[in-house]
């Protein structure tokens, strides 16, 4: 039966029969289903293959991205482009497309997370009766408040099944549940105990006059952010919002689970329904990328409204000012909206966000202790 907190398989090992072999000596072993934040995978099988998924994808984001990188080099070098330059997008795409180790390092990096999503699917969904009813018992609990909203009308731009997450956000009533594990593949093993989120929101920067009564975390997702900023600001109110609302339920028993009080609501980041003036900060993670260009600017401008004057807007995400588009940026956004299903990504990088902060009354400021890989992230302060 799966279950997220039954105990099973190695974690009567790791419980006991390791310690008595003097293995993991002075380590605090814990059973399986208990450790830490992260939930084990239930059963052993799954686990494994997932572990595997996980090496997989170590590889072909390290060594054969390396390998990648470097035959784009020799691609350029050859055809006399300077590769530290801007190339036109449609002549990254002609020079790199074909190329068999680009192509091996693009594919290899999609095929194994089809695979990932399928098999946590398929498990999900042979127990799909005993995880519903524990979901529905946990909708009625507390300490957070959940917000579900069966009338919400959905843009059709967060329907995509976006990184081939198979019903996407808010076609599968196990969105949650399957987007949760997906991500912590996704971070490779440094995300197991929220470590990368609560690293985050260390460094969430707050109003000058340093007031932080109210929180919002628009597209909380799996709720990982909106929990380690409860955990950072332990009395003020916080609110995690989702378009989907199977993410906002998993994300509300998951916080229930060990006590912390954020609240959930299924809403839109752009018609949030909070008052003006309202958040002290208000936080995002990875959505503009996943969003239209055109719903952006809405949830920027929707963002002004509510945050109170001073108060502090902090998207994080992968790129918001890119920098030099080289020919292997071109080719490596292109190739992760065309066969990622990144839906939106060209439209994210198309997206002047500075003009859109200043149009709506934000400062613009790079915040260089968010950067994430190449791409350094911003804040934006309401000015009074
Ligand atoms: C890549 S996930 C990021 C989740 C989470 N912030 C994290 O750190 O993993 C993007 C989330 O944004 C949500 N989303 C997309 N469009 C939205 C909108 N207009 N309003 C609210 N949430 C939205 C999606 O449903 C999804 O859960």
């Amino acid at each position: 039966m799966l279950s997220r907190r039954k105990i099973i398989g190695s974690s009567v090992m790791a419980a006991s029969v390791l310690p008595s072999l003097g293995w993991g000596k002075g380590l605090d072993w814990q059973p399986r289903g208990s450790t830490g934040k992260l939930e084990r995978l239930p059963l052993l099988d799954l686990e494994s293959r997932d572990d595997f998924n996980m090496s997989y994808r170590v590889f072909v984001n390290g060594e054969l991205r390396k390998a990648a990188l470097d035959r784009a080099i020799k691609i350029l070098q050859a055809n006399k482009l300077n590769i530290n330059a801007a190339v036109d997008l449609k002549q990254a795409v002609a020079l790199f497309e074909n190329d068999p180790v680009l192509a091996m390092n693009m594919h290899g990096y999609v095929r194994g997370q089809q695979v990932m999503w399928r098999q946590l699917r398929d498990a999900v969904y042979a127990h799909g009766d005993a995880l519903m009813s524990e979901m529905e018992a946990a909708d009625k609990t507390g300490p957070g408040a959940l917000e579900l909203d069966r009338r919400i009308i959905l843009p059709d731009y967060t329907k995509h099944e976006i990184h081939n997450q198979p019903g996407g956000y808010v076609g599968d009533e196990f969105a949650g549940h399957i987007y949760y594990y997906g991500s912590n593949n996704f971070w490779m093993g440094h995300n197991t105990q929220d470590e990368m989120h609560a690293k985050l929101v260390t460094e969430t920067p707050i109003p000058a006059d340093g007031k932080v009564k109210r929180i919002l975390d628009a597209g909380c997702g799996d709720g990982r952010l909106t929990m380690a900023l409860q955990n950072r600001f332990p009395d003020a109110e916080v609110w995690g919002i989702d378009a989907g609302g199977p993410m906002v339920r998993f994300s509300h028993m998951r916080a229930n689970d060990v006590g912390n009080k954020a609240n959930y609501a299924q809403r839109l980041a752009e018609q949030t329904g909070f008052p003006d003036d309202h958040f002290d900060i208000v936080t995002s993670f990875l959505l503009f990328h996943e969003v239209s260009g055109a719903a952006n600017k809405q949830i920027i401008a929707e963002t002004a409204r509510i945050l109170r004057p001073g108060g502090v807007f902090a998207p994080g995400d992968i790129r918001n000012s890119q920098g030099v588009m080289t020919g292997y940026r071109q080719f490596f956004n292109w190739w992760n909206t065309r066969w990622n299903y990144e839906v939106w990504m060209l439209d994210h990088i198309g997206t002047d966000y500075q003009k859109v902060f200043m149009a709506n009354g934000l400062t613009w400021e790079t915040n260089e202790k968010t950067r994430i890989g190449a791409s350094a992230n911003v804040m934006g302060v309401k000015k009074a």
